[in-house]
């Protein structure tokens, strides 16, 4: 049975993701702010191989007691999926610094605490897959010209992912950045045009396509290659 973990897994991709990897027989460890309320919990009662433990992305202590309760089982598959995006639609000069850090915390720092401290699971695994949920907001080369906050902490999640693929290879973990689609959650808003089932389970089948050859890639959800 394959273990998969998934960062912010309270509402949206992240509970689709949850979901629909536990509906087909994965162990699932759910990361959420709130493990205890909310649809997470029914799910959990559903599937007794889903877990939903806390986990703050931007919190040492959430990790490290996170971690703990990981233990040192192998993990095959590590969803990055936590996100924030504040003042989509405000004049983007009008961002708010204390927000834009933030957004640095959960979106850039966040994955690369929880990768950092999930490493020797990956390890453990043989062949994992290390998957950030990045945005193609996260395209330099097709700013959106908005978001400077938002675009920017997708951008440098994106360096940092690429910085680790040449490196972390040597340990069996592949590693992909992939842009889900405009998706109808909290964050896509209601005129998005798919639904995060939908785009949860195309992300699942890029996932699943992916070998080591695809070590690094920026990808949509299609597996189509986006320009950094
Ligand atoms: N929706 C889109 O159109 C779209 C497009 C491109 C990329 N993405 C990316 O897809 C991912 C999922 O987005 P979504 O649309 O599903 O957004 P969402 O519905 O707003 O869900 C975001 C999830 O992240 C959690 N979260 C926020 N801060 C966290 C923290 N500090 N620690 C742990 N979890 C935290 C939220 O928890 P709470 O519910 O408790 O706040 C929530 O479960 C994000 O990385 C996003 O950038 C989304």
């Amino acid at each position: 049975m394959r273990t998969i973990i998934i960062t912010g897994a309270d509402m949206g991709l992240g509970f689709a993701f949850a979901e629909q990897y536990a509906e087909e027989g994965a162990r699932v460890i759910a990361g959420c702010l709130n493990p205890s309320g909310g649809e997470i919990a029914r799910l959990a009662k559903k599937y007794p191989n889903l877990t939903a433990l806390k986990l703050d992305v931007t919190s040492d202590s959430s990790m490290a007691a996170f971690k703990d309760k990981v233990g040192d089982q192998a993990v095959d598959i590590l969803i990055n999926n936590a996100g924030v995006h504040y003042r989509k639609w405000s004049v983007p000069e009008e961002v708010v610094f204390a927000d834009w850090e933030h957004t640095l915390q959960v979106n850039t720092i966040g994955p690369a605490r929880v990768s950092f401290a999930l490493r020797a699971n990956l390890a453990k695994a043989g062949a994992a897959r290390l998957v950030t949920i990045s945005s193609d907001w996260g395209s330099v080369t097709n700013h959106p010209g908005t978001a400077y906050d938002y675009c920017s902490s997708k951008a440098a999640v994106n360096s940092l992912m690429r910085g680790m693929a040449t490196r972390w290879h040597e340990d069996g973990i592949t590693i992909l950045m992939v842009h889900p689609g405009w998706t109808r959650t909290s964050m896509g808003g209601d005129n998005a045009p798919s639904t995060p089932e939908e785009n949860a389970r195309s992300v699942r089948k890029v996932i699943e396509s992916m070998t080591t050859i695809d070590n690094g890639r920026y990808v949509d959800n299609a597996g189509i290659d986006l320009p950094w």
